[in-house]
């Protein structure tokens, strides 16, 4: 090993026991993997104690580990050895830049700290509202600068999910669940893991609740992304599942979510949670297809209803309009709320249902809700039809 590259991580592993290691990346990879391009590293905080976050980026995807510190050294040497050719740390003492040329030839620029101050590590209570900028997977996600600020591009989700995770919250404390010392939630169409995360993150770490959450997904490299953070996190009770919503066994949950999943995906989410009993389901649909084509109304509505764009919305609110009775007509409680400000997404319903004790007369809502399929030549709609064929079988 060249004087230059041993100097590099032992200014890196030594940066780790002071605690004034900042960052580093690894890349220019040459080596054989054909997908890997390049791994930073950042200091974490988990329950096993300070370690080190690598967060390796592949061509088709990510993927997160985390380690001991006294495992860095051979690590990096290893990586550096398995075709990196370049490397960067940051350490509030000084910024080294190491390039490695073809021949194995290698140069080690020094400069002065870019960061003179440590960047603050995850499960910072002071700062924390209801979610902490300066978790870790939230940097993981790419939601969060290595400074913890949210970035641009990501204001409208960050802005989501802290609405999202704030009004959970509340919900909880208004429920029967209030007090209780262990919750399980259910993430349906979790995506990148940004709510899933975010309501772990609350409810584990905030409150120090004994949670089960799960996130589900279609999308095999994002549940693999989302599975890796959450080990690297040692985030225990955290898991991601592929799999098709409707496919998903969900015998007990006290708390279903959705965010923005797609058009009926929204409806197979909330029929897991009425079939689960789950004490709350809130969920925040977006593209309303489903209806859209079918209506054909009743003479009286023609006129408006001609106008596309007002074909559009009225389908979206009959859609949400027909779940919030579907739920009622299962013996929830509903609330309709626009959860974030139209300006930070379109798609900003929220559909909030509370199981109540004693349902109403949930019959008389599902005459009401036959009339209004019949008002505008409804023939099917995904909620309804699951819970017909689901009252279909019971009564068999
Ligand atoms: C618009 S994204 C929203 C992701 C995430 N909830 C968020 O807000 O960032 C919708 C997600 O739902 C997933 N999805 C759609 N239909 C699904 C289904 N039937 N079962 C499981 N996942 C589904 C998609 O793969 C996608 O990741």
């Amino acid at each position: 090993m060249s004087e230059n590259i041993a100097r590099f991580i032992e200014t890196f592993t030594e940066s780790l026991a002071s605690r004034t290691f900042i960052k580093a990346t690894l890349g220019n990879y040459k080596g054989a993997d054909e997908h890997l391009q390049k791994i930073s590293f950042r200091p974490i905080t988990t329950k096993r104690g300070h370690r080190l976050f690598a967060l390796y980026r592949y061509s088709t995807r990510d993927t997160a580990k985390n380690f001991a510190k006294a495992e860095a050294g051979k690590l990096i040497a290893e990586l550096i050895d398995s075709g990196f050719k370049s490397g960067h740390l940051f350490t509030t003492e000084t910024d080294l830049q190491l390039s490695i040329g073809k021949k194995g030839k290698s140069r080690l620029n020094t400069a002065k700290p870019t960061h003179r101050t440590p960047l603050p590590l995850g499960h910072d209570r002071a700062k924390r509202r209801f979610i902490d900028p300066n978790s870790y997977y939230l940097r993981a996600l790419g939601i969060t600068t290595d400074a913890g600020e949210v970035r641009d591009k990501q204001q409208d989700k960050w802005r989501q999910i802290n609405r999202f995770v704030e009004i959970l919250a509340s919900l909880v404390d208004d429920s029967r669940l209030a007090g209780r010392k262990s919750l399980s939630i259910v993430d349906m169409g979790c995506g990148k893991g940004y709510l899933t995360f975010a309501a772990y993150d609350h409810f584990r770490e905030s409150r120090g609740l004994a949670v089960s959450v799960t996130g589900v997904d279609t999308r095999a490299e994002l549940v693999a992304l989302c599975q890796d953070i959450s080990c690297a996190g040692n985030c225990e009770g955290l898991r991601f599942v592929e799999g098709s919503i409707d496919s998903f066994d969900v015998s007990s949950v006290d708390i279903l979510i959705a965010l923005h999943a797609c058009d009926t995906a929204t409806d197979d989410a909330i029929y897991k949670g009425i079939r689960a009993n789950a004490e709350l389901i809130v969920v925040a649909p977006c593209c309303h297809r489903e209806i859209r084509p079918q209506i054909d109304p009743v003479d009286i509505y023609r006129d408006i209803l001609k106008h596309g764009v007002l074909r559009e919305r009225s389908a979206e609110i009959i859609t949400d309009g027909m779940r919030a009775m579907l739920l009622e007509r299962c013996g929830y409680s509903v609330k309709m709320l626009e959860f974030v400000s139209v300006e930070h997404t379109p798609k900003n319903n929220m559909i909030v249902a509370t199981r109540l004790r004693r349902p109403k007369d949930t019959e008389a809502v599902q005459l009401r809700i036959d009339e209004l399929k019949k008002q505008f030549a409804i023939d099917h709609q995904r909620l309804d039809d699951l819970l017909a064929a689901s009252r279909a079988a019971s009564a068999s």
